[in-house]
């Protein structure tokens, strides 16, 4: 889809001009995205033929009432229907006890026409909440998120056809196919290890054959490390934190940042950006994912995915 040969030639004749820059090719997420949607939702069609009426299940369970939640969870539905995947919502009020959570988790796992299930992060709770007691709850079965221990602990295994892989990390891996540029043998850097983003990044870049630099809060060294970097996936929530001038010429940028800042000049007073500085990395980077408009659709994209996947491997197993 994105002409790496292209990318080559252009990255030449700058070179032969010396002082003139490349600029990046931009990976979309949205045009992806909308692939992978269009795929799905055939995929859904068949199975309701073969199984008269059947549709996959996804339900989100939130507690609280963020507005970030709300936006995020209101795109997950919107993507769903569209799809022809049946989702609902279960919203618990901020002052629910982690029991009563923990009892609506259970009843999810416990209801066959879902077959996938999220607990939305993070809880915005009252009372004393363990947000790992929650998302362990989950059945590993229904764990679209991929964040019990059991899918974590496959994935860093590599067993990687047996588990569900979190959204956003696989979503980053599909960007960088698009790339067409090869993982094998590649240096990756990961900026950030939580345990939705940063940390199952590194175990698919690690069982995809790259070489593996994780950063983090306490790393000293966060440019000469990146510096190295042939593929940098960014997950450390700060706005705009990687500059440019730390990229290796003609890396792959992948920026799993959301963070707004203060924008006089819009309507909101805001907007978006990303963790990395779009305007100079674009400048030195091979490839970038823009934000918006980058990881962000595909993180929704592989919720139906593995949603989709569930729901087939339910019906297997009624064969
Ligand atoms: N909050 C932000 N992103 C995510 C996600 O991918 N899954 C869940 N459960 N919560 C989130």
């Amino acid at each position: 889809m994105f002409s790496s040969f292209a990318h080559l030639l252009r990255l030449g004749a700058s070179g032969c001009q010396g002082s003139s820059r490349s600029i990046a090719t931009i990976v979309s997420g949205i045009k992806t995205s909308k692939l992978v949607r269009t795929r799905l939702k055939e995929e859904v069609e068949t199975m309701s033929r073969e199984f008269t009426g059947f549709r996959p299940g996804l339900t989100v369970v939130q507690v609280g009432n963020r507005d970030d939640s709300n936006l995020y969870i209101s795109t997950k539905l919107q993507a769903a229907a569209q799809i022809g995947i049946v989702a609902k919502h279960v919203r618990l009020s901020p002052t629910a006890t982690q029991d009563e959570v923990l009892q609506c988790v259970m009843s999810v796992n416990d209801d066959t026409s879902v077959h996938g299930l999220i607990v939305q992060l993070p809880l915005d709770h009252v009372t004393h909440i363990d947000t790992q007691l929650v998302t362990n709850a989950v059945s590993p079965l229904k764990d679209v998120d991929g964040l019990t221990c059991i899918n974590a602990g496959k994935l860093s295994r590599g067993d990687l056809s047996d588990c569900f892989i979190p959204c956003t990390p696989n979503g980053c891996m599909e960007l960088i196919r698009q790339t067409g540029v090869s993982v094998a043998g590649k240096h990756a850097v990961v900026i950030g290890r939580s345990k939705i983003v940063g940390a199952p990044m590194h175990d698919l870049l690690l069982w995809s054959d790259a070489t593996v630099t994780s950063c983090h809060s306490k790393t000293t060294d966060l440019p000469e490390q990146v510096s190295r970097a042939d593929i940098l996936v960014v997950g450390a929530g700060r706005a705009e934190m990687v500059r440019g001038e730390w990229l290796k010429d003609g890396a792959v940028v992948i920026d799993c940042g959301i963070n707004y800042i203060p924008d006089g000049t819009k309507a909101s007073g805001q907007r978006v950006v990303g963790d990395v500085h779009f305007a100079s990395a674009n400048q030195r980077a091979g490839f970038i994912t823009p934000v918006p408009g980058g990881v962000g659709p595909m993180t929704v994209a592989m919720l139906m995915e593995n949603t989709v996947w569930s729901a087939q491997r339910f019906l297997q197993h009624l064969k």
